[in-house]
């Protein structure tokens, strides 16, 4: 059986490459995203990806995930430490979720250790650069498998 995941990244990430390089790396989203590709084929699953800079269309791919996916892997961003609306829609739709981020959020300014994803999580990954997204994937996909 082939699992779909969406990928779903949060505000300012379409600037991965460009943006604060000494915290987010050099890699560009569509780097990661192409990693991720490559990491999928491995695992026998379908990626499909979305990135906002708006809640709401990050709400509305949440919401149209639970139509057709088994898992959503999420960087929220900076919705991360405010969206309980994200969080909600998370929980509404009920999908296995990993979050992951680039930084370690834990070592970063005291408004960044507060998650408001991590409850609704199966588990969260930050501090590895883009390979928080691969070993995201991969424990996704595991999770994924063993609960079915
Ligand atoms: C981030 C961490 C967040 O605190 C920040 O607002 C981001 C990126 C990360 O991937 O390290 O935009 O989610």
């Amino acid at each position: 059986m082939i699992l779909k995941f969406l990928i779903l990244h949060g505000p300012n990430l379409n600037l991965l490459g460009k943006r604060e390089p000494a915290i987010y790396g050099s890699q560009t989203l569509d780097d990661i995203n192409s990693s991720l590709l490559e990491l999928s084929a491995e695992l026998r699953s379908e990626l499909s990806f979305f990135q906002s800079n708006s809640e709401g269309e990050l709400i509305n791919a949440i919401q149209a995930a639970a139509e057709d996916c088994h898992g959503i892997l999420i960087n929220p961003a900076a919705y991360t430490h405010s969206s309980i609306a994200i969080r909600d829609a998370l929980s509404a739709v009920g999908l296995p979720t990993v979050e992951v981020h680039l930084s370690n959020i834990h070592r970063r300014e005291t408004f960044r250790h507060i998650s408001m994803v991590a409850p609704v999580a199966v588990g969260q990954i930050c501090g590895f650069g883009s390979d928080s997204y691969l070993l995201g994937l991969r424990a996704l996909s595991n999770y994924v498998k063993n609960s079915l």
